[in-house]
């Protein structure tokens, strides 16, 4: 069992390089299946989620490379099988983005019912609704996802609901489809233009990403490329929030500083005093931590992958902050172990009221899923005292050499493996 050990009271300060974006790189992974050629990754993030991504990859026939930390080789030329490796896809959210992938591909694809951190029912409706609108055939049968279409046709899609996932997925698919395909009321994430970026790289045809409509025309044959990928938004948001809670001097550095908009915004709202560059930010705090409000909404609104990073911020903010939850459902499930370390926050369905409190002390608490998990961390470095974060496997899926960037920072954190509690004997 490995656990991080955060000793609080420790203020940031100094510089940290951000890695390549998780949730873009989660998707241009299963995306090189579409270029039946080699693809070379960089700006890879060196994170769980990647390395499970990659091994499936590879148990599907395709060539894969690491030409360093960064840099990955991919070759789908000879990839064989449409289906994906269940016990691998079953622990994530985006193995689901093979079922557009490999559609496109070759017309066919099984792949797990994903999973990934647990905010209530995570439907996948909008997906299955976009691959059916392009004439594909989907099941769900024994926990599996099977799709396949003899031929894909372009279609006219409007999307009930904003979603990351259909709209990536659904892009994929459609590069290979016969005609022209129109996506209405997409997400406009960075990593969805990301997305888009790569696959015009290996030669589709994507227009209006980073927009409302997204327009594809099929292509018969796409080739491989070498593409960078973006920064990630959300490790240099963390960063940040952690930078500005301990009061402290923090740069960023390999960042998109318009990316950040959204979180500088709502930092500077807080007291924060930020800089910026072409590719990097500087955050300080020397006044007070003052209060504010947050909505998380889609792009370009609050993302609401740094809602957790925020509430732990403002556990010890001046008055009372007010968190509203606009994208999911249930994701306050991490607020129990703050309130553990002491902090004053009632939520009451999609709201959290936090009134800030003087001090928060430390105690064991849990990860509960991967943004709740640097929650935890930040949470932490106020904290009096060691606080003990378990389950920080949730933490290890998205952010890269945590500890080291961390501890480089100034923050005493350590991550100790102790051995596996032996079973009761009541058992
Ligand atoms: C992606 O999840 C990210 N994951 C999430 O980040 C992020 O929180 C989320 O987008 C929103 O930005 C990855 O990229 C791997 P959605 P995704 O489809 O694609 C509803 C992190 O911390 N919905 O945009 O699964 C859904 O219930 C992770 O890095 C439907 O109703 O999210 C939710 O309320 C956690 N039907 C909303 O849309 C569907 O078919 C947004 O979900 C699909 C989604």
């Amino acid at each position: 069992m490995n656990k991080f050990f955060v000793t609080g009271g420790n203020t940031l300060r100094g510089t940290v390089e951000i890695g390549g974006m998780k949730n873009a790189a989660v998707a241009i992974i299963p995306a090189t299946i579409l270029a039946q050629g080699v693809c070379v990754l960089e700006n890879i993030p060196n994170v769980s989620d990647v390395t499970l991504l990659l091994q499936m990859l590879t148990e599907m026939g395709a060539r894969v490379r690491m030409l360093g930390k960064k840099t990955v080789e991919i070759d789908t030329s000879y990839l064989c099988d449409p289906v994906v490796p269940y016990d691998l896809a079953r622990n994530m959210r985006a193995s689901y983005y093979f079922l557009g992938s490999l559609l496109g591909r070759c017309g066919q694809a099984s792949v797990s019912m994903p999973g990934g951190c647990n905010f209530g029912v995570r439907p996948i409706d909008q997906h299955i609704k976009g691959f059916e609108a392009m004439g594909a055939q989907v099941e769900i049968e024994n926990g599996m996802i099977n799709a396949k279409a003899d031929q894909l046709r372009g279609a006219h899609i409007y999307f009930d609901k904003v979603s990351v996932g259909a709209t990536m997925n659904i892009m994929l698919a459609a590069t290979r489809a016969k005609g022209l395909t129109i996506l209405e009321n997409v997400a406009k994430e960075p990593h969805i233009v990301d997305l888009a970026n790569f696959l015009n790289s290996i030669g589709a045809d994507v227009r209006g990403a980073g927009t409302d409509v997204i327009k594809i025309r099929g292509v018969d044959v796409m080739h491989g490329a070498s593409y960078t990928i973006i920064p990630d938004q959300i490790e240099a948001g963390t960063y940040m929030a952690a930078a500005v809670a301990t009061g402290g001097d923090v740069r960023v550095e390999n960042v998109i500083p318009k990316h950040m908009e959204p979180i500088t915004a709502k930092l500077r709202s807080a007291g924060a005093e930020i800089e910026e560059g072409d590719d990097w930010l500087r955050v300080r705090r020397t006044g007070p931590l003052k209060r504010i409000n947050v909505k998380t909404m889609p792009h370009p609104g609050f993302p609401t992958d740094m809602q957790p990073q925020m509430a732990a911020m403002l556990t010890m903010a001046d008055g009372v902050s007010i968190i509203t939850e606009g994208v999911w459902d249930n994701r306050f499930k991490y607020i129990d172990e703050l309130i553990r370390l002491g902090a004053n926050i009632t939520v009451d369905g999609k709201v959290a009221v936090i009134e800030g409190v003087r001090e928060l002390t430390a105690a064991p608490v849990r990860c509960t899923d991967l943004r709740g998990g640097a929650a935890m961390i930040i949470a932490g470095l106020l904290a009096t005292g060691t606080t003990e974060i378990e389950e920080i496997i949730h933490i290890e899926r998205g952010y890269e050499d945590v500890v080291e960037k961390f501890t480089a920072l100034g923050a005493d954190i350590r991550r100790v493996t102790l051995p596996d509690a032996p079973l009761s004997k009541a058992l």
